[in-house]
């Protein structure tokens, strides 16, 4: 393992310098290096430099430019405009550089510098209840950030926070008491998560009818909460049946998503039960919450209603119960005391923001969170359907994610099939690269835009072969593959940083270059997007040096095409590794 810094990192440096040795006084000044498509790359800096200095911009620069002589890695440099350094490097340090990230197993890329802990909070779906599209995100925006940052070097621990507490299991306990075998399995359906989840919505469905239409019932299932916080034996064991049942859902959707989740890091609402009473006793006693109308709450000043009156976070009912928030407050306690986080992200849905600004302010009142703890939440916007309206079916209810993963995958295996059947593909790879594809097509839709912003599910356009997609990415790999089985025995990668690079080899090589760097802004940021869309530009600039410069027929000869295939495999293992951190599969033929 060898971290191989970035041309444009070292280049930073030598600019940095240069800087430093026009202005002395200046050694922290900042050269402002970016891409460009004049040169390779663009010092900015010399601007604000010159400015702080009060030097003639243009005789600044070209101090620093004497500063910079060509060698062998710097070809050239020019000013430019008011005071711009236009500065191109040699092709044989860029393929020399190239070189070493492919001889690394982590492609040259350096982990952290001080790796922490941190606690991730996602894949959080409800006990006894459908998954929708709002759990897909969390998911798949979780597993992206879980996967880079644990790249990174990062010690990472998932919570997966599901809903499995609350009065509605009064309901759902006693009805199975009264209708025992309700949840009993008969014979073992195919999927037997698709069973279990129906199943518990038979369970839920009657009790709540049950629960509408019978005041008897309804009392004896609001005795069955008091049973169930009580800790009453009986009662824990049928709620531990609903958590199983729903386990079983829940891994089967998972599995369908192509997303690891395990048991120990399964740690829901009910996990936090133990310490809820102490939660309050010392938010109460140091001050930071206060008795109101019987409740416990905690005041904000910047937290306001329509009426003007304050919202507090009520952290126990005037009942006594407990509710979300002094669950998640005495989460934010186990996972920094005990788990030692110094970091705790919460991928939730934007929605919630709110109530997690009230927890974190909260947190931080009552000491739990110190200045040592970065604590962010992760809103992500809502999915829409094609009418710019929350996703849904035609009859308005919210869509179930298992049907619409199982449309993905049919539509993605219909357009694997077309080109598949052209390549001879058998018909167990195509369903193969089906499920890879379809998947992998939800996801990226998902990555791709950033964050925070509403997407509309449009099968249509995730699964097409030009634009933006993931299919278009896992072509460009694929077509790696090919032209590697393509190969004559003697046709091997190897880099020849003798040789001059075409266009479409500089640019293809400048970007890859970048794959480091952007892998330690991303996970600095937690911004997924951004590596989709690293991937998409290197997706489209492989097809363009692909088109511009034949591979196997290169005209320069043997070394040359020694040279174009050491791009493809480096263009491959980025894509691989970069398609692997955002939870995507790389079929090897489409
Ligand atoms: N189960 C919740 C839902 O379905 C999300 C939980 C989010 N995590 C948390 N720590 N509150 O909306």
């Amino acid at each position: 393992m060898a971290s191989v810094p970035s041309l444009s990192a070292t280049l930073q440096q030598r600019v940095t310098a240069a800087l430093a040795a026009a202005v002395p006084s200046a050694a922290d000044a900042d050269p402002l290096l970016r891409r460009s498509d004049r040169a390779d790359f663009q010092a900015n800096g010399v601007l604000g430099l010159a400015k702080r200095a009060k030097a003639n911009p243009k005789e600044l620069a070209g101090a620093v430019l004497a500063a910079l002589p060509a060698d062998e890695m710097v070809a050239r440099v020019e000013v430019s405009g008011p005071g711009f350094l236009n500065i191109t490097v040699t092709d044989a340090a860029i393929t020399a550089n190239l070189a070493a990230r492919l001889a690394d197993d982590r492609l040259g890329v350096p982990g952290k510098e001080r790796p922490g802990i941190t606690v991730i909070d996602y894949a959080q779906p409800n006990v006894a209840k459908e998954m929708h599209v709002g759990h897909l995100r969390s998911s798949v925006i979780g597993d992206a950030i879980t996967r880079i940052l644990r790249f990174a070097g990062e010690t990472v621990i998932p919570r997966h926070h599901i809903g499995d507490w609350g009065t509605q299991f009064g309901m759902l306990i006693q009805y199975l008491i009264e209708h025992p075998h309700t949840l009993d399995h008969s014979e073992d359906a195919p999927d037997a998560g698709e069973a279990s989840m129906s199943r518990l919505n038979r369970v839920y469905k009657a009790a709540r009818t049950l629960f509408d239409a019978d005041e008897a019932f309804k009392d004896r299932a609001r005795r069955r909460v008091v049973d169930l916080q009580a800790g009453d034996k009986e009662t824990l064991e049928l709620w531990q049946r609903f958590v199983d049942e729903s386990k079983i859902y829940f891994y089967s959707v998972y599995d369908k998503l192509d997303i690891r989740i395990v048991d120990e890091d399964i740690v829901g609402e009910s996990g936090y039960n133990d310490m809820l009473v102490e939660t309050c006793e010392l938010l109460e006693k140091s001050g930071v919450a206060v008795r109101s109308n019987g409740a416990l709450c905690v005041f904000f000043d910047d937290v306001k209603g329509k009426d003007g009156e304050p919202v507090p976070l009520i952290v126990q009912k005037a009942d006594g119960g407990f509710g979300y928030p002094a669950t998640d407050l005495s989460a934010v306690r186990d996972r920094t005391a005990n788990l030692h986080a110094d970091t705790l992200l919460y991928v939730v849905d934007a929605r919630q923001a709110l109530h997690f600004r009230m927890v974190f302010e909260t947190a931080r009142r009552a000491g739990w969170l110190t200045d040592e703890v970065t604590v962010r939440h992760l809103p992500f916007g809502t999915v829409l359907g094609k009418d710019g309206k929350p996703f849904k079916t035609r009859e308005g209810e919210s869509v179930r994610l298992e049907d619409l993963l199982d449309e993905a995958v049919a539509r993605a295996t219909a357009v694997v099939r077309e080109k598949g059947e052209k390549i001879g593909l058998s018909e167990e790879e195509i369903t193969g690269n089906g499920v890879q594809v379809g998947i992998g097509a939800v996801k990226y839709a998902d990555l791709s835009t950033s964050l925070g912003r509403d997407y509309v599910f449009d099968l249509d356009r995730m699964v097409s072969l030009n634009g933006d997609t993931s299919v278009y990415i896992q072509y460009a790999y694929a077509r790696t593959r090919s032209i590697f089985r393509k190969a004559a025995a003697d046709q091997t990668a190897a880099a020849h940083p003798e040789l001059p690079l075409a266009p479409a080899e500089r640019a293809l090589a400048l970007h890859l270059d970048a794959f480091g760097d952007t892998l330690a802004e991303i996970a600095a940021v937690y911004e997924p997007h951004r590596l989709a869309s690293y991937l998409f530009q290197l997706a489209s600039l492989f097809t363009t040096f692909y088109e511009q410069c034949p591979v196997l027929t290169a005209e320069g000869g043997p070394a040359e095409v020694e040279n174009r295939l050491f791009l493809c495999e480096l263009t491959a293992r980025t894509l691989h590794r970069g398609l692997d951190l955002l939870g995507i599969r790389t079929p090897e033929r489409l």
